[in-house]
């Protein structure tokens, strides 16, 4: 297994649409396995494919925080199928660093995937899990969660993100 590296806004690839993936075999479940890692790592508690630079439909998420044991869920080809109810909850994302910020959601989300050797389920959740399935299927398409900000708070945030990175990069220089 192997690290990879998080691509951060304003990354141009994380805005794409990742392809369908079509092929279930070793390079898939390796590809599953380091984001699986690379998430712990961060640590976060989900990931989508296109963070790490491919452009396919594969994402991971363990909402489970530190509880023992994790409840990993790698899922293939993901479908939001179902919603209801409505959820404004705080999120954040790996590829927008020190930035959080509430986003309207479905309260309640049926997602149906693929597991790695191409099972086909379904699974329906609410709370934090049913918010980041959302969170990461909207990934696939090339939606980041301050896409869906009010116009507003978006303009605000570019301000604020894009002074950041600028220090940042002058920190590094220096
Ligand atoms: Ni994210």
């Amino acid at each position: 297994m192997a690290l990879r590296k998080i691509l951060h806004y304003p990354e141009p690839l994380l805005k794409k649409k990742s392809e369908p993936v079509t092929e279930f075999n070793d390079e898939l479940r390796q590809l599953a396995a380091d984001m699986a890692e690379t998430m712990y790592d961060a640590p976060g508690v989900g990931l989508a494919a296109p963070q790490v630079g491919i452009l396919k439909r594969l994402i991971v998420i363990d909402c489970s925080a530190s509880e023992e044991p994790n409840d990993l869920l790698v899922a293939v080809n993901p479908e939001i199928v179902d919603t209801e109810g409505d959820s404004f909850e705080e999120e954040g994302c790996l590829s927008v660093p020190g930035f959080w910020a509430s986003v309207k959601r479905a309260e309640k989300a049926t997602m149906r995937y693929r597991d790695v050797e191409g099972n086909l389920h379904e699974r329906t959740a609410d709370g934090l899990l049913g918010i980041c399935m959302q969170h990461e299927t909207d990934h696939l398409e090339g939606i980041l969660f301050i896409d869906r900000l009010s116009p507003l708070k978006r303009s605000l945030f570019r301000k604020k993100y894009m002074k950041r990175m600028k220090e940042r990069e002058q920190q590094d220089e220096a």
